[in-house]
């Protein structure tokens, strides 16, 4: 009771609110002060332009003194990940717009695995290429990651079968989520149950598959340390020329038989 009086208390004064509750009141306030400026008010002094130079004059300062004590190594006191405004691509983006995407073919994509430590790391997901040689040490040789760069390997993202499934075929991984027929459990169905049965199982298969790989899409796609740079080019109707796979070992093991339901 008492913390809920302070914050409605608190509430009238936005500007000293921190953050994240500001975000929550939005700028109606400058709004209705905006309403009442006449010329006159236009001539009274307003603290903003100093404050302004001073906040200015103090990142200057910490980025000087940060540069002096890491001697001349970071102007951001070392930060691994510094806030978005402080790097160069930021503003690059705002300045220039931002890169036209890149095509690789595959062949060319595989050149970018890490291996050249003068070449900055690519992978693929589902077609899309990222950047990610901010994570070089995961995703280049020796990296837990490795097997995903230069590669497309939405399969093995599915999959979990990083090595074998190196590749963007996913055309059978909906088995990984599809029970295993056992000609005992499933006796407890007529076999024109079973078939309606395994129809609706191969539906929500097939979406869990997209949503196993959206969510790996989504991760790369909204990352801060990677970067959407392009797209792999392929042949039309490359899918169709690839032979079918064999669901990986691991993957397999993971089906169950079907439950029976209790009564
Ligand atoms: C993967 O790519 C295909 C073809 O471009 C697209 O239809 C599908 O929605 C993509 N899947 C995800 C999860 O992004």
């Amino acid at each position: 009771m008492a913390d809920d009086s302070t914050v409605r208390q608190r509430k009238p004064a936005p500007a000293e609110e921190p953050e994240d509750l500001q975000e929550e009141t939005p700028v109606q306030k400058p709004k209705k002060r905006r309403a009442n400026i006449d010329d006159d008010d236009l001539d009274v002094y307003t603290p903003w332009v100093d404050i302004l130079r001073v906040l200015t004059f103090l990142l200057m300062a910490s980025c000087g003194l940060s540069y002096v004590i890491s001697g001349g190594e970071s102007w951001f006191w070392g930060m691994k990940h510094k806030p978005n405004y402080m790097t160069a691509d930021y503003w690059k983006d705002i300045i220039k717009g931002p890169d036209p995407p890149i095509y690789l073919t595959l062949d060319e994509l595989a050149g970018y695995d890490g291996t050249d430590p003068e070449k900055p790391v690519y992978m693929s997901i589902n077609g899309t290429i990222f950047d990610v040689s901010n994570g070089r040490h995961i995703y280049g040789p020796g990296g837990s990651y490795h097997a995903f760069a230069g590669c497309d390997a939405a399969r093995g993202f599915v999959t979990g079968c990083f090595v074998d499934d190196r590749n963007a075929d996913l055309r059978g991984t909906e088995l990984m989520f599809m029970p295993l027929d056992d000609p005992e459990t499933d006796a407890h169905w007529t076999e024109k149950e079973l078939e309606a049965k395994r129809a609706q199982e191969l539906e929500a298969a097939k979406q869990r598959v997209h949503g196993a790989l959206l969510h790996w899409v989504k991760f790369y796609s909204n990352s801060k340390k990677y970067k959407k740079i392009g797209y792999v080019v392929r042949e039309e109707g490359w899918l169709d020329k690839e032979p079918l796979k064999e669901l990986c070992a691991a993957a397999q093991k993971g089906r169950k038989k079907r439950v029976v339901p209790e009564v």
